[in-house]
């Protein structure tokens, strides 16, 4: 298992590491069942939340992830700090470390910019997602989520299908279940697809019709329409039609097969309405593992090295 000091990507995660946090999540799952799920795995400790990018799910998640590890939270939202004064991301990541904070949540649209930070500080840094490139407590929880039906994830078939140009959850998803044994397809039109999916471990298709019939995860993805998305597509409403999961075509998914999303939906773009609302849609399912998700890697990076901590004490 790899030693880490932060998480950044889940290019950076092995085998052992994503399946030593899956386990860690396990425990965490029991601890929000209990009456007070609160445990002092991290009391002392402070983690700070800086987003410079809106988020309802992230945020909570990890405010909620600390707080059940009976760790204090400094938030820190852009949108009303002195980076409307022009203050820089070097500078605010300077200032909020010299509060002696032990870890840092850091949300930012440009790729790249958790690995950035990282050299502006001793801080363990937590990439809760950085522009298109990696949202890797997204991909923990959703892996959590699905190993949590179906036991193991290898030659499970995992289609993900929509916006994958620009998002973060797609490409950390593909890397996240592909390390897991899963075989990835990525379905989109040629205009919602990276221009070189050289080196990536997946196949694709541009046409949803091909895959719906033998896939075990049909992971439908955001049309983010702040990235523009909307110049790569004639309408939504076409899009809907040719890629969207509608009802008919989620009466052809085997009967097992689970719907996720990462979240926040638009209704009738990516998915129809209804559909999110049927019994294998696990969309809130994926909601809720992200508190024990996200407490898994605040515990194994602030509270612990992730090489060291025997899963055991972790839940005490
Ligand atoms: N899935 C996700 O990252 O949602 P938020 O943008 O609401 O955090």
């Amino acid at each position: 298992m790899k030693a880490l000091r932060h998480l950044l990507s889940m290019e950076d995660l092995d085998r052992d590491n994503i399946e030593y946090l899956l386990n860690l999540t396990a425990g965490y799952v029991e601890v929000s069942q209990r009456k007070i799920p609160r445990i002092p795995a991290l009391r002392g400790k402070t983690v700070a939340l800086a987003f410079y990018e809106d988020s309802t799910r992230t945020r909570i998640s990890f405010a909620t992830a600390a707080s059940r590890l009976s760790a204090d939270t400094i938030t820190f939202d852009a949108k009303r700090s002195s980076v409307n004064k022009g203050e820089s991301l070097r500078d605010t990541i300077e200032t909020i470390s010299a509060l002696g904070v032990h870890g840092i949540v850091v949300r930012h649209p440009d790729s790249g910019a958790s690995r950035q930070v990282c050299e502006w500080t001793d801080v363990v840094i937590i990439n809760a997602g950085d522009g298109r490139n990696q949202h890797p407590t997204q991909a923990l929880a959703d892996l959590y989520t699905a190993r949590a039906h179906f036991g193991a994830l290898d030659n499970k078939r995992v289609a993900i299908i929509g916006d994958i140009k620009n998002s973060r959850v797609a490409r950390s998803n593909a890397i996240g279940f592909t390390k897991m044994g899963a075989e990835v397809i990525f379905v989109a039109p040629k205009t919602l697809l990276p221009p070189n999916l050289n080196g990536w471990p997946v196949a694709h298709t541009h046409d949803i019709n091909e895959v719906l019939d033998n896939i075990d995860i049909c992971y439908l993805l955001r049309m983010q329409l702040e990235r523009s998305a909307a110049a790569a597509i004639p309408t939504l409403r076409e899009f809907h039609h040719e890629y969207g999961l509608t009802s008919a075509r989620a009466n052809r998914l085997k009967n097992d097969a689970l719907i996720m999303h990462p979240g926040p939906i638009n209704r009738d773009v990516e998915i129809s309405g209804e559909v999110a609302e049927r019994p294998n849609s696990v969309i809130g399912e994926q909601v809720a593992n992200g508190v024990p998700a996200r407490m898994a890697v605040l515990f194994a990076l602030i509270g612990s090295r992730l090489d060291l901590v025997d899963s055991e004490s972790a839940v005490a």
